[in-house]
């Protein structure tokens, strides 16, 4: 599903600047994904890829521009004729229209399976603990992940650490979903079951999906639009079919040529 012309996209930046000391990551970053999209971010390492993940989550603060989503804005507002923050209970309440699953899986170590999923509903969104187990169960059910339900994370393999990340992330409703390399980390026979999972939640839901990752196969599958990242800027952008089999830029060219003989 993508929106039609006029419709406000879900993610927006303008002009958005992001510095780590002197290291501009971000040097006035424009981009914009509609409701529903499914676009992938691909790029060399360090170019800042994951940056814009957490700004989204706001783990991260910029330094400069703007960023809306659903037209919100998220960060600042002009009101009274001049830029403010936006009071943090906005802000919160705006975040929590967003999920990500990192790399890493960032479980709650100390916590069951269950308990990692049911946490935030019921402390977020302020759900029954009854409702939020029900939900997490059906959940438990989609990425395959039942029989584990009682587990402690440390107990589980990474693919298996990761489709619980996954359940956890859509426990929240959320209507964009961030993805960050969700299978480098794990070992090449399991990558094949998480992208199962995520096929999954790209054909049955509509969930706007921002994702980062090196396997161009499923890019191909589940995106419909590609962003080529280089020193914080897209240097080009196109439909799947198109970047992957004949890139514009001589840059996009090497940069997947590198990722495809790895
Ligand atoms: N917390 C941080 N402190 C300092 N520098 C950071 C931090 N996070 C990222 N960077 C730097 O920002 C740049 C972009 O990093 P990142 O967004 O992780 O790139 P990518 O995900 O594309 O590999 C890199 O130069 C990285 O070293
Ligand atoms: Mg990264």
């Amino acid at each position: 599903m993508t929106s039609a012309p006029g419709d406000v996209p879900a993610i927006e930046f303008r002009d958005v600047v992001k510095r780590f000391g002197d290291n501009v990551v971000l040097d006035g970053l424009n981009f914009s994904v509609a409701q529903g999209d499914r676009v992938t971010l691909i790029g060399p390492s360090g170019s800042g890829k994951t940056t814009i993940l957490r700004l989204l989550m706001t783990l991260e603060e910029s330094n400069g521009g703007l960023i809306l989503i659903d037209g919100d804005p998220y960060t600042h507002e002009y009101k009274g004729k001049k830029w403010v923050e936006i009071p943090e209970k906005r802000r919160r309440q705006v975040r929590r229209r967003v999920g990500m699953v990192f790399q890493q899986f960032n479980l709650f170590p100390n916590m069951t399976v269950l308990e990692n999923i049911i946490e935030a509903p019921m402390h977020v969104l302020g759900r029954s603990r009854k409702d939020a187990i029900a939900r997490a169960e059906e959940l438990l059910e989609q990425v395959g992940m039942t029989e584990k339900r009682d587990f402690r994370t440390t107990e589980l393999s990474g693919g298996q650490q990761q489709r619980v990340a996954i359940a956890r992330a859509l426990a929240m409703d959320p209507e964009i979903l961030l993805l960050d390399e969700v299978t480098s980390a794990l070992d090449p026979e399991i990558v094949a079951d998480v992208l199962e999972v995520l096929r999954d939640i790209a054909k049955n839901t509509d969930i706007t999906m921002l994702l980062v990752t090196h396997e161009m196969q499923f890019a191909r599958e589940v995106s419909n639009r590609v962003l080529m990242f280089d020193h914080g800027r897209i240097i080009e952008e196109a439909p799947p079919e198109e970047i992957f089999t004949d890139p514009r830029e001589e840059r996009t060219r090497e940069f997947l040529s590198a990722v495809v003989s790895n």
